[in-house]
């Protein structure tokens, strides 16, 4: 397996990578432990990320954290996963600021607990200037519901009279999304063995190189995201053009 230096060496690095965060449940049901347990082993598998993706010089990276649909969980597991969050953001907070990682929410923050939404906050307000990597964090997200979100804004821009229907092109529409500005994912990874998108940057991933592994997030590593992109490096991305030319 190819080092951090010998990736870099061997080809283009993306600079966007999108992971959807998925198996902590059945690690820990591997090991009879609650699904809390392994969540919280999730969270390592989200360090040690971090801490590769800004090694191999990855600019962007977004975490599938929370689904719009994963509500549905007892209120529990809801309640732990709420509870993680701030306490590891909190946490981690200190570390994530020397690093130099600038954090953005992705979803709607305000139907999140008010303790959370303070976490966040402090979380965003403190990174706001780093730009070393930035972290995107898909939280209460869902890609059908940013699609919404984004028709009606443009909605309420015509009944304004500021746009025509017949102007709207898809640059208006990536300027309403959640993630407005930001280059769309070169690469999405989803561990956990499962061959869907579970509603995660429907529009952002059209032409996305995509990854699936069996290996659980939280036995994610430093070797499966250098895997991850050492498949990358052989794809041939045309985006619907001809091979070798752009
Ligand atoms: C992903 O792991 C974490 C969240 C969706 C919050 P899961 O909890 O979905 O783990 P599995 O898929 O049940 O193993
Ligand atoms: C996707 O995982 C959402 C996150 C990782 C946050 P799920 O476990 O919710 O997806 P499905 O239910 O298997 O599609
Ligand atoms: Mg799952």
């Amino acid at each position: 397996m190819a080092t951090i230096a010998e990736i870099k060496e061997q080809g283009a690095i993306p600079r966007h990578v999108a992971i959807i965060m998925d198996g902590n449940g059945r690690w820990a049901q591997q090991r009879q432990l609650p699904r809390v347990a392994g969540h919280r082993a999730g969270v390592e598998a989200v360090r040690r990320v971090l801490e590769c993706a800004g090694a191999l010089g990855i600019k962007y990276l977004t975490l599938y954290a929370f689904s719009t649909e994963n509500w549905k969980r007892p209120q529990a597991e809801v309640d732990a996963l709420m509870r993680l969050l701030v306490e590891k953001l909190t946490e981690e907070l200190p570390d994530l600021v020397v690093r130099g990682v600038h954090l953005r929410i992705l979803g709607n923050m305000e139907d999140l607990p008010c303790d959370v939404q303070d976490a966040l906050r402090t979380a965003l307000a403190q990174t706001a200037h780093n730009s070393r990597l930035y972290v995107n964090i898909a939280l209460n997200y869902g890609g059908r519901r940013e699609l919404v979100d984004a028709c009606q804004k443009l909605a309420r821009q015509v009944q304004r009279g500021e746009l025509e229907p017949g102007q709207i092109d898809e640059e208006h529409v990536e300027r309403e999304l959640y993630t407005a500005s930001l280059p769309d994912p070169d690469l999405l990874i989803r561990p956990g063995g499962e061959y869907r998108v579970s509603n995660f940057l429907l529009w952002q991933i059209a032409y996305a190189e995509l990854y699936m592994t069996p290996t659980l997030w939280p036995d994610f590593g430093e070797q499966d995201l250098i895997a991850a992109v050492a498949a990358f490096q052989k794809r041939d991305r045309r985006f619907g053009g001809l091979k070798g030319r752009s």
